[in-house]
Formats: C-alpha cells, structure tokens, sequence
C-alpha cells in the first residue's frame, strides 16, 4: 500500500509540474508580447490550462472521496438506453471528425440499473471517451448492454491497439498510462470508473478481445 502511495504521489506531482510550466510560459508571454491579438490568443489558452488542472482536481477529489467512502449518492432505478445515447452524443463531433462510426446495442426494454445516474454517465462517458481517443480513423465504437441475473453488464468497445494482456490490472490504477504520456490526459479515467461501479456493488475489468479494447463493467439491477 506504500509503494502505491508513493507512486501516486509521484504520479501527481508530475501532473501538476506539467500544466502548470504551461501556464507560467504563457504567462510570460501574455507579460512581453505588445500585440494584442496574440496576447488575448496566449490568455484563451492561458484559460484552457486552468481548465484541464480544474478537471484533474476535481477527478482527485472524487477519487479520495470515494476512496474514504464517503458516498452517499441517491441511487435510482437508470434506463441505461437513454444516457447511453446521450453519452455517445456528446462525443458526436469528434467521432465524426474522425469518420468514427458509433454501434448502440441497448435496448429501450432492458431493466433499470439501480445506480445514481450522473455517477453512471462519468462511468460511460470515461469508458466512450477512451475508445474514442484511441480509435483509429474510420474505426468503430460500440456500446452494449445486456440483462445478467440480477445484474446489468454493460460493454464498451473499439477498433484501436487495445490493451495488452500483461496491463490488465495497471490500466485501473490512478495515473497509469500504458502508451506513455497523452497530453491532456492524466491516466485517472479508469480508476474513477473502477472507483464508482465498486461502490454500487458491481464490477469492471478488460475482457478478452481479439481486435480493439473491450471493457465491460456490472451493476445490481434495480430491484422490482
Ligand atoms: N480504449 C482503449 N484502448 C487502448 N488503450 C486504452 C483504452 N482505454 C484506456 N487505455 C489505456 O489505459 C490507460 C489508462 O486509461 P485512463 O482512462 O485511466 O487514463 P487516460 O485516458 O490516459 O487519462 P484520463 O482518463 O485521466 O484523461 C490509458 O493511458 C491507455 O494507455
Ligand atoms: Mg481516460
């Protein structure tokens, strides 16, 4: 438990050392630069680094509150046919700029999860946002869902380089990223997934995939 403190710890004082060398640079910038549509260019992105250093406080702090078990989310009976669309869509112009087709297999008669719903969509929308980021042009994204017993399992999966058998547990520990550094990206995705879907009872892991990353996860249905 040591070591992996440690490496958290380490992981997250790179993450901080980074985004904020960007907003020193540009600061400077802003500072000598006399022209002023290039000082207000250096202060839009002055604002997207804030931005980004927000999302990764904010994702730390979810991860330690949850962590401590300090959940009390109100859990709900969740058609997951409706935020499984509205997940996908807010991904709708990337995945068209990258000629990305998308495959929804969850249909509109599939019993309710009992979950609480913004929780379940940053499952969903950190699971879609992977696949996205690591599909190839013109690949394919698919999500799928499917009654189990008295479980939900839902099933996220792409067309990319996948995930190696040997990163099958590490790719859920906070700031691992198996390719290296993605900018922007500070390897807690997952971990905040595997966070959340525990503290509703279920379970997430990779599944075997011959082609493209396949992660599926589980959550209690709702109960009648
Ligand atoms: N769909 C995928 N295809 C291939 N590799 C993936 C996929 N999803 C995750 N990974 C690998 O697992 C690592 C951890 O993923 P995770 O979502 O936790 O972090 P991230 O996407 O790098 O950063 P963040 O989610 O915080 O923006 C990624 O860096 C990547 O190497
Ligand atoms: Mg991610």
């Amino acid at each position: 438990a040591d070591a992996v403190r440690r490496e958290v710890l380490a992981g997250l004082a790179h993450d901080l050392r980074t985004p904020l060398t960007s907003l020193r640079l540009l600061a400077e910038a802003i500072e000598a630069e006399a022209n002023e549509d290039r000082r207000r260019r250096y202060a839009r992105q002055l604002s997207t680094h804030v931005r980004s250093l927000d999302c990764l406080i904010d994702d730390l702090f979810e991860l330690s509150r949850i962590e401590a078990g300090n959940v009390d989310w109100p859990l709900e009976h969740v058609r997951l046919h409706e935020l499984v669309e509205e997940t996908v869509d807010a991904f709708e112009s990337t995945m068209a700029m990258k000629g990305i087709e998308t495959q929804m297999r969850v249909s509109a008669s599939l019993p309710p999860a009992w979950a609480n719903p913004e929780k379940l969509q940053r499952v969903l929308f950190n699971l879609v946002q992977n696949a996205v980021r690591h599909t190839p042009p013109h690949g394919l994204v698919s999500v799928a869902a499917e009654a189990k017993g008295a479980r939900i399992e839902v099933e996220v999966r792409d067309t990319g380089e996948g995930i190696g058998a040997s990163e099958r547990e590490r790719v859920f520990e906070p700031f691992y990223r198996a390719g290296g550094e993605t900018p922007g990206a500070a390897g807690l995705g997952l971990a905040i997934c595997r966070a959340i879907v525990e503290a509703h009872g279920g379970s997430i892991w990779l599944a075997e995939s011959s082609r493209g990353a396949r992660i599926r996860f589980s959550l209690p249905s709702a109960p009648p």
